[in-house]
């Protein structure tokens, strides 16, 4: 087991993001996180990797508890994690914004040369190969996504949060976006997924969970949880 959730709560004033949550995930994984707008997919990945502070629960990581640690030490700790309002460094070279993941995360080089080069294989193999000297500013949606995955992976994370970072691509880019997830699994990294768009979820994850309301209403193997009956409910009631 990587990572450890346990009766996990966030509240927003009255509102409830996240209600006792309990999960796991095994090291090698790729677990999808479903569920309908607002049932708290963000806020999870915003308490496991250190941009929210839980009201109760625990997280850990690697049997390590990790709750309540600053974004930056979660980093360390090897969570990475993409944003689903995508923040690159404006003004930076798409390889700055990599070298800057490079050299701030869990196992950071020091050397400017190096991180420079092992920048531009990141680069290269997420797809932005040609565009590394390109201002990030410039880039549009699919190339920021892209660069998002890159500044994440530059890390070199353990365990790697992805939030929709399939939304908005045409069914080609979405074919190429997938094989990449993929391929990132295939590394080794454990991955947990927030994706709506079901076929890509479903070609991608070992294991499905849904969330609704901030709780967890099933979990399993993709096929059969996508044909739950709760499952469909949650979806149809929106
Ligand atoms: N910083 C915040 N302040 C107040 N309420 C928030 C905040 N962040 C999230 N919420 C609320 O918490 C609930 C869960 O939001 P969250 O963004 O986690 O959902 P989500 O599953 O990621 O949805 P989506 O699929 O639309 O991205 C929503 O009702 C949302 O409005
Ligand atoms: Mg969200």
């Amino acid at each position: 087991m990587i990572l450890e959730v346990k009766k996990l709560l966030k509240t927003f004033g009255g509102l409830v993001a996240v209600r006792d949550l309990d999960l796991t995930v095994n090291e090698g994984e790729t677990v999808g996180l479903i569920g309908p707008n607002g049932s708290g997919k963000t806020t999870l990945f915003n308490l496991i990797s250190g941009v929210l502070r839980p009201d109760r629960g625990e997280i850990r990581f690697n049997g390590r508890d990790i709750t309540g640690l600053k974004p930056n030490r979660v980093c360390q700790t090897g969570i990475a994690r993409t944003f689903q309002l995508t923040k690159p460094f404006e003004q930076m070279t798409a390889l700055q914004n990599v070298m800057i993941g490079r050299m701030y995360g869990s196992e950071p080089v020091l050397s400017i040369k190096k991180a420079e080069e092992e920048s531009e294989k990141i680069l290269e193999f997420i797809g932005l190969g040609g565009k590394s000297l390109s201002m990030a500013a410039t880039f549009g949606m699919v190339d920021r996504k892209r660069l998002e995955i890159a500044r994440a992976l530059a890390t070199r994370p353990r365990l790697l949060l992805l939030d929709e970072t399939m939304s908005g691509l045409t069914p080609a880019e979405m074919e190429d976006a997938v094989e990449l997830v993929k391929a990132i699994g295939d590394s080794g990294v454990t991955l947990i997924v927030v994706e709506h768009v079901m076929k890509a979820i479903l070609d991608i994850s070992s294991r499905l969970i849904v969330l609704n309301y901030g709780q967890k209403i099933a979990e399993g193997l993709p096929q059969e949880v996508v044909n739950d009956k709760k499952v469909i409910e949650a979806y149809l009631g929106e």
